[in-house]
């Protein structure tokens, strides 16, 4: 399929799975595959602007994953650290506005103002929209976004019965964003571990073997190339 025959779709979220697996067949720490899947992201965030998608999701860090060994949250913690701080000027430099999704105040105070220096620098920008999820969790998510709601209805300025679906999505992290039309999951594993559950109720799913410090242009073909053949229906008849 030519690329100029296939449809583009507007957002695109990706659960980024095997990079431990990766480096251990390479006889090498597990950290070095999340140094390497942090490489694969920045050429996938060019790849995807190049393709014309406007949002790209990416699940860095789960509400879950603190409980890995502590060595290892910390070399993923510093990748952040150094990606949040070194993306200002590359996301200025190439139109890109960054966002961070998830539970900020369990981070550490110097990477919660990194994050919020690097949203407030890229705001402005027109082209793709990166959105990081860090100390994301789905059920966390929507748990904090029914609190909101449920202090709304206990001050007074909501009744229970204005509570809809749109209400919903707007109390959530994700409330800018469109939901994503396609979600990739990379190294074989089909499940969604608390990404995005509301969001994703619509969303068409590719799964492929290859791990993520592996993953490249082509393989977001072929994951673009599947989505291009799916019929949406959203519940409806054609
Ligand atoms: C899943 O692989 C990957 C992670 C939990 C970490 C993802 C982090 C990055 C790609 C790098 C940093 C990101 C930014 C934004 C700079 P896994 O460890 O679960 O792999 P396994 O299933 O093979 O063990």
């Amino acid at each position: 399929m030519n690329v100029e025959d296939l449809k583009i779709p507007e957002h695109v979220a990706i659960i980024m799975d095997g990079n431990g697996r990766w480096a251990k067949k390479r006889h090498m720490p597990r950290t070095y595959g999340h140094a390497q899947g942090a490489k694969v992201l920045e050429q996938t965030l060019e790849d995807a602007d190049s393709l014309g998608i406007k949002y790209l999701t990416v699940y860095a860090f789960s509400t879950e994953n603190w409980a890995r060994p502590l060595e290892e949250v910390q070399v993923i913690m510093n990748l952040f650290r150094d990606y949040l701080i070194s993306a200002v000027e590359k996301c200025n430099r190439n139109n890109v506005r960054c966002r961070v999704i998830g539970e900020r105040s369990k981070l550490d105070p110097d990477i919660i103002d990194a994050i919020n220096n690097l949203e407030e620098k890229t705001k402005n920008n027109t082209g793709i929209t990166f959105i990081v999820a860090i100390n994301y969790g789905s059920r966390d998510e929507i748990t904090r976004g029914v609190k909101k709601l449920a202090e709304k209805v206990k001050e007074g300025s909501l009744s229970p019965e204005e509570i809809d679906g749109e209400l919903i999505s707007g109390s959530l992290d994700t409330a800018d964003f469109p939901d994503p039309d396609l979600l990739i999951r990379t190294s074989g594993e089909e499940r969604l571990s608390n990404f995005l559950m509301w969001q994703l109720a619509y969303t068409e799913f590719y799964f492929t073997e290859v791990p993520w410090p592996d993953f490249n242009k082509n393989e977001l073909l072929k994951a673009i190339e599947k989505y291009s053949g799916r019929d949406r229906r959203y519940g409806n008849v054609k």
